[in-house]
């Protein structure tokens, strides 16, 4: 079979076959396949489409072109849950310790930050002593005694799609959606849970920017999900201004343990409860609502935070920094930036919320930067709020004068104040489960 046939055949929109997907994803992995013949075909993907067969055939490929990871041990308890990224997103650590608490499994692997939006990893180094590598047998027992595990991602899972993805980014084919959800989720289907929800993040701060191309995604993979055999769901969750306050590592983990203590509530909890509902219902076997009862319930008894403990020192962090979250804290004081006006928050370009963020350290640009624990921001007015001379709209935490200057310059611009008021954004479009 020729890489040419196959490329022809999708040019004039036919439907390859498995044999046909399979011989493109095999010779890619190996180096048989050269580039330009692989973004010929990904181009002509983004023109014809896909149908629901072949981007499950595609993903299937993506997914067994490497390791993957066996959690049968944990039978119908192993949870997942997966965000296509944004800015202040620091679901996983809230909603671990809840659903652990509540005895599901989490085998987690997660990645680091790139561009405007953070990475788990990067922010759960903030914890003193947590360990973000740790063989198979470390894991599966921290998984087994603790509920739940965080790792970096280790191993080759996906190949296919890591030297795929990095192709599609310098050939304008990453936005076309059977590409992006066979790619998301050949790695999902790769690290083995068996009920997974998925956050699809839409606006300024996601790289999905619509309402409908987001719910047009999170159907494609729930899809895909269902033809694997997986309890797969998915949100649609609003990405046009942070979510919750604190934007870079330590200040990201500090949120997350004050919501898990019970003492933050707002759009991250109301997010975090939406997926722990779904993950307990699923993995369980229970009604939504009851499953929404026991998650609230556990994090309002402390059962929650008792879990994060665990599975902190279990892999190694130093739990007084939970105990304590205002040692998470940066040691200096920050830079207030004040509103010069009155007015009303009317919009936020999420995106530049999250390159401030990065510009004072808590990101990187490229992958090799190295960036700073303790930099950040917190989000103190947002879409919906009045504005008074004088409010402070954001605390700015950098090293040094000139950085600070440049986030708050790229800070004022992302903010829309204008004389009318304005409603509060939606915060959860949809909900797919077909
Ligand atoms: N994230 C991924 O992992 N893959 C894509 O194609 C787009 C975003």
């Amino acid at each position: 079979m020729r890489m040419y046939d196959i490329i022809a055949k999708k040019k004039y929109g036919g439907e390859l076959t498995k044999e046909e997907i399979d011989t493109f994803i095999t010779g890619y992995t190996k180096g048989e396949i050269p580039d330009y013949q692989a973004s010929a075909l990904c181009m002509a993907i983004c023109l014809k489409g896909m149908t629901d067969r072949e981007t499950w055939l595609l993903t299937d490929a993506m997914m067994h072109s490497g390791d993957t990871v066996d959690l049968s041990v944990f039978g119908n308890l192993s949870v997942d849950k997966h965000s296509t990224g944004g800015v202040g997103d620091k679901v996983s650590p809230v909603v671990g310790p809840v659903v652990a608490s509540l005895g599901c499994k989490m085998a987690k692997m997660s990645g680091r930050g790139l561009g405007h939006t953070g990475g788990t990893v990067d922010k759960l180094e903030s914890i003193p002593g947590y360990r973000t590598e740790m063989n198979r047998e470390e894991f599966f027992r921290c998984v087994d005694r603790n509920g739940m595990a965080i790792l970096g991602q280790s191993g080759d899972l996906a190949p296919a799609d890591k030297k795929l993805y990095a192709l599609r980014d310098v050939t304008a084919t990453v936005d076309c959606i059977p590409l992006i959800a066979s790619s998301i989720m050949s790695k999902k289907l790769a690290a083995g849970a068996h009920n997974l929800v998925l956050d699809v993040k839409t606006g300024s701060g996601a790289f999905m920017k619509t309402v409908e191309d987001s719910i047009a995604l999170a159907h494609a993979m729930v899809r895909i999900g269902r033809s694997a055999g997986r309890n797969v769901q998915a949100l649609v969750t609003n990405m046009d201004v942070p979510l919750g306050t604190n934007v870079g590592n330590a200040l990201e983990i500090e949120e997350a343990v004050r919501v898990v203590r019970g003492e933050r509530k707002g759009d991250l909890y109301e997010v975090c409860m939406a997926i722990c509902e779904r993950l307990v219902s699923m993995s369980l076997e229970i009604p939504v609502e009851k499953a929404r009862r026991m998650s609230e319930e556990s994090i309002a008894s402390g059962q929650a935070f008792e879990s994060m403990k665990k599975w902190v020192a279990g892999q190694g962090g130093d739990v007084s920094v939970l105990e304590h979250p205002e040692k998470l804290r940066p040691q200096k004081e920050g830079r207030a930036v004040r509103a010069t006006g009155d007015g009303y928050v009317c919009a936020m370009d999420t995106e530049a919320i999250g390159r401030a963020a990065c510009v004072l350290g808590a990101g990187r640009m490229k992958k090799e930067d190295r960036i700073d624990l303790s930099a950040g921001l917190e989000v103190l007015k947002k879409t919906g709020d009045t504005v008074r001379t004088g409010d402070c709209l954001t605390v700015l935490y950098g090293s040094s004068e000139k950085d600070l200057d440049e986030a708050e310059w790229i800070y004022r611009s992302a903010l829309r104040i204008g004389p009318k008021a304005v409603d509060r954004p939606t915060l959860i479009y949809a909900s797919v489960s077909d």
